[in-house]
């Protein structure tokens, strides 16, 4: 089986340090693999890297965090044992201190004062951020000897920016950062296209622009490397899109669905500044026109509440019309901590990058679509069908003995 790199853009934030927490608790057995769909039956014949096989890295904005945040999620967010992580501190510090500076610049008033700190480089134009990006990545991999490095990022999530002309060719894109033109280049646009540029699969698991911009689908291609996005599908809108094909299975109307999110911690004090929040709020709200086939009245409300920490609140009322005009109603609460949620995800994701990689796909993942808000490329939003696209992507290597042959 081949090593394999993890490379996390946000290395410091809750949902990062709980991705190498448990990637390590797993690997050294003292959790089981429940939460990772690639530990289900199905997947049992796909030959996919081992978590006891990943070794990871990153960039952010400041020198430490991982471990604080890992301490955080025992002592103050009670979602794993203590022992968990007294047992794998060291562990947690290495890849802490394998940290390396990441790129700030128009990354959103949220992060400014963290992008200030002395741990990152002072006037660097673009052309340089994106070679020293590079070279980390390379370096990393030569490092710990990898046979690839998957770039994922889950880092704080940025302001949307408008896509122009620049942005729909790579040569123009190319322009852009030779032009050191940063106003129109936010960090997850650097950090794939450093990624991208050197041969490694980038996955954005955040509302991020990143690999939505065409110029840098054109250099994945042109590399010949995976590549998906954008923004984890954990809570409310895995929800949503379970739910929303049953209504209309059911031909019951939705009239409106109302949703109101309260969550704490780093994820929650960014997305507090309305800027950032809009890149959530659209990400968010594709999946129910798209489902049912309508726009019901809908809205998506999501508040800081900081003393919930790493915990979230989602409730979501559902007004809906039946037999003979009869209005009814649903309403959901659902409670979860947030990196729990999205850590098993993030894992799921670098093992069916990597494979895709190995087998000699390149491009846009399709097949991975249910584990995102917006998936690049795809219409569907039912999370049935999502899964359903999954299972055959499965079902077609592990039928196809030469690929799986090729792949071990
Ligand atoms: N359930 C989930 O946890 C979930 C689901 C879907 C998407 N996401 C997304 O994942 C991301 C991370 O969530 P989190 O809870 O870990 O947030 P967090 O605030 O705890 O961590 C974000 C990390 O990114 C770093 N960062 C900010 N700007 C950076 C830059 N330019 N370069 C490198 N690092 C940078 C921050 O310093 C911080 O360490 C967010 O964008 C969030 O919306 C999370």
């Amino acid at each position: 089986m081949p090593n394999v790199g993890v490379w996390l853009i946000g290395a410091q934030g809750s949902l990062a340090s709980t991705v190498v927490l448990g990637a390590r608790a797993i690997a050294r057995k003292l959790a089981p693999g429940g939460g990772l769909v690639t530990e289900l039956p199905e997947f049992a014949l796909l030959p996919l890297v081992k978590l006891d096989d990943l070794a990871f890295g990153g960039w952010d904005l400041a020198p430490a965090g991982l471990v604080a945040h890992a301490r955080a999620l025992a002592s103050e967010t009670a979602a794993v044992p203590e022992s968990f992580v007294t047992q794998l501190e060291a562990d947690l510090a290495a890849v802490e201190a394998c940290v390396r500076p990441g790129f700030a610049s128009g990354g959103g008033p949220a992060n400014r004062a963290r992008g200030t700190r002395a741990f990152l480089p002072r006037r660097e134009s673009l052309a340089v951020a994106v070679e020293r990006l590079g070279d980390d990545l390379d370096g990393f991999r030569h490092a710990e000897r990898l046979d690839s490095v998957i770039v994922v990022n889950v880092g704080s999530t940025e302001p949307p920016l408008e896509l122009t002309r620049d942005h729909a060719r790579l040569e123009g894109f190319r322009r852009l950062i030779q032009r050191d033109r940063r106003e129109r280049v936010t960090p997850s646009m650097a950090y794939a296209y450093a990624a991208l540029e050197r041969g490694f699969p980038y996955v954005n698991f955040t509302p991020s622009v990143g690999i939505a911009v065409p110029a840098l689908q054109e250099l994945g291609q042109k590399h010949h490397v995976p590549f998906y996005g954008s923004d984890g599908k954990t809570g409310e809108t895995l929800l949503k899109t379970v739910l929303a094909p049953m209504f209309r299975c059911r031909n019951l109307e939705v009239l409106s669905w109302e949703g109101f999110n309260i969550l704490g911690g780093g994820d929650g004090r960014v997305l507090a500044d309305p800027r950032h929040k809009r890149s959530k709020v659209k990400s968010k709200s594709g999946v129910l026109g798209a489902t049912l086939g309508y726009e019901p009245h809908t809205r998506v409300g999501i508040e800081y509440v900081p003393s919930l920490g790493n915990w979230k609140t989602a409730w979501d009322f559902i007004h809906f019309e039946g037999f003979l005009g009869t209005k009814m109603s649903v309403q959901f609460i659902w409670q979860g901590c947030d990196s729990i949620l999205a850590a098993p995800l993030v894992l799921d994701l670098v093992r069916l990058t990597e494979f895709a990689q190995r087998t000699g796909e390149a491009g846009p993942m399709t097949h991975l679509a249910c584990f995102f808000k917006d998936p690049l490329g795809v219409r569907v939003h039912a999370f049935p069908e999502q899964v359903q696209m999954l299972k055959d992507y499965v079902a077609r290597h592990t039928k196809n003995g030469r690929k799986l042959r090729r792949a071990r």
